[in-house]
């Protein structure tokens, strides 16, 4: 048996695992799953991912800690496997990945650098001294809250390190301090989540940043960041306690030329500030008037459908395999090879070639109440992905975090894109159908 592979890093069983392993195996290298231990209801996946994997071992929490990962490492050694990199999609895992990556001399980003792109406060902080955003942010405590309020600006509440929208609103006239600490308490007992916020980072306000909504998913290979894609998200919801992001379209349909390249080269600088020189990236950013602002900078993949989505642009690469390039192809040659793949995709660059294809896709997001039916509707164009992950008679609680319902994705041929994207933006709305009890 072949010994040698890459160390994945799963929460709770899941993270992408199906994909990244397939990924791995494409090298001819084998997985070695480390992963937390997965809910009751979905203990399921321990055997699944054993079956998949050559090593498998899960831990006895719901969140892995840094002594479990270096712990894993030690004993793959140990008994002969050689590990070339580490990876994880889950953001809570991303510091260790980072720290593994360290200790294998595998070029990726420094832990202290993920910690600092995971504080929001601390990084808008950062992008504020250097010029590269104007939105003033503050930490929130019932004196700051009240401040706030009483200022009537037009303010945003986030958790400083949050994940999947948790606890993101406007900070309005009717919201009080005491919600905050309701939500703090929710967040301590949610077994998938807490982990994330259990830094204690506590809360931040900043300035509601007004505009469309985008996220650029950036590869950056030797100091040299490659836009693979940018996404526009075509539908948010702010009704709720969190911000809901519905559907997305690459590439943009609101940006034409020019602003797309001034979008691209907004980015350049931020990265070379932050010194980001190697891995994935998921930035989300708005645009009002021309002027860009940061939401926050994930490094990592981004979440639902983008990877796949990337897929589709770049026929065939997704931003997963692209990740997982980014850590295996550490010698010159290789990257080298790896750049010029990159900039075919990049608008910034001479030799970008526009994809023949488009993508959309939509996440669906359940109510609070007992799913009677779900039933997938046909509309205008066949989907190229459809997941559904929850099933009738689930009983959805009411929670100040996204619900993820389901997801579908769409490729769509440049040519057809002014003639089907707007009847597939409004039809796909009802391609998920839900009734509840
Ligand atoms: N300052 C802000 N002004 C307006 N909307 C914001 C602001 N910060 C975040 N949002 C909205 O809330 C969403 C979630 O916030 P984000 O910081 O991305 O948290 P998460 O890590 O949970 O994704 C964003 O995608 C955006 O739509
Ligand atoms: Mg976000």
């Amino acid at each position: 048996m072949n010994q040698t592979g890459v160390l994945l890093l799963s929460h709770c069983g899941y993270s992408f695992m199906e994909e990244l392993i397939s990924n791995v195996a494409t090298h001819s290298l084998e997985s070695f799953v480390l992963s937390s231990l997965p809910l009751p209801a979905n203990s399921h996946r321990i055997q699944e991912l054993q079956a998949k994997s050559a090593w498998f071992a899960v831990t006895e929490n719901h969140a892995l800690t840094w002594e479990d990962v270096e712990r894993v490492m030690q004993k793959l050694a140990a008994q002969g496997y050689s590990i070339v990199c580490c990876l994880s999609v889950w953001e809570g895992y991303r510091t260790f990945m980072a720290k593994a990556n360290q200790i294998l001399g595998v070029a990726d980003i420094e832990p202290a650098q993920v910690e600092l792109l995971l504080n929001k406060y601390e990084l808008r902080q950062q992008l504020n001294q250097a010029g590269l955003s104007q939105v003033d942010s503050v930490l929130l405590n019932e004196r700051t809250w009240l401040d706030l309020q009483s200022k009537g600006k037009s303010a945003f509440v986030k958790p400083v390190t949050g994940i999947a929208s948790y606890a993101t609103f406007r900070l309005t006239a009717d919201k009080t301090w005491q919600d905050i600490e309701k939500i703090q308490s929710e967040i301590a007992s949610d077994l998938i989540y807490s982990s994330i916020f259990s830094a204690n980072r506590g809360f931040m306000a900043e300035d509601y940043i007004p505009g469309q909504e985008f996220s650029f998913e950036i590869m950056a290979v030797d100091g040299q960041p490659f836009v693979v894609a940018i996404h526009e998200k075509v539908e948010v919801d702010e009704s709720g306690s969190a911000v809901l992001e519905n559907a997305c379209v690459a590439p943009p349909i609101s940006l034409d030329e020019i602003q797309l390249k001034k979008a691209r080269a907004w980015i350049e600088p931020i990265f070379q500030h932050l010194q980001l020189q190697w891995g994935c990236y998921h930035l989300e950013a708005r645009c009002y008037n021309d002027h860009w602002e940061v939401i926050e900078i994930n490094p990592r993949v981004g979440g639902a459908l983008i990877s796949p989505s990337v897929s589709i642009l770049t026929l065939g690469i997704s931003m997963t395999q692209l990740w997982l390039n980014n850590l295996l192809y550490q010698i010159d040659e290789e990257q080298l090879q790896q750049k010029n793949q990159l900039a075919k995709f990049d608008l910034g660059t001479v030799t970008y070639q526009p994809s023949p294809m488009s993508s959309y896709f939509r996440v669906y997001f359940a109510k609070p109440g007992r799913i009677r039916t779900i039933q997938q509707n046909i509309c205008c164009l066949e989907p190229d992905i459809v997941q559904v992950s929850l099933k009738a008679g689930t009983e959805v609680v009411e929670t100040v975090r996204e619900v993820f319902l389901g997801q579908i994705l769409w490729a769509i041929p440049e040519n057809k894109k002014n003639q089907l994207l707007p009847k597939l933006i409004a039809e796909s709305r009802n391609t998920i159908q839900v009734d509840y009890e």
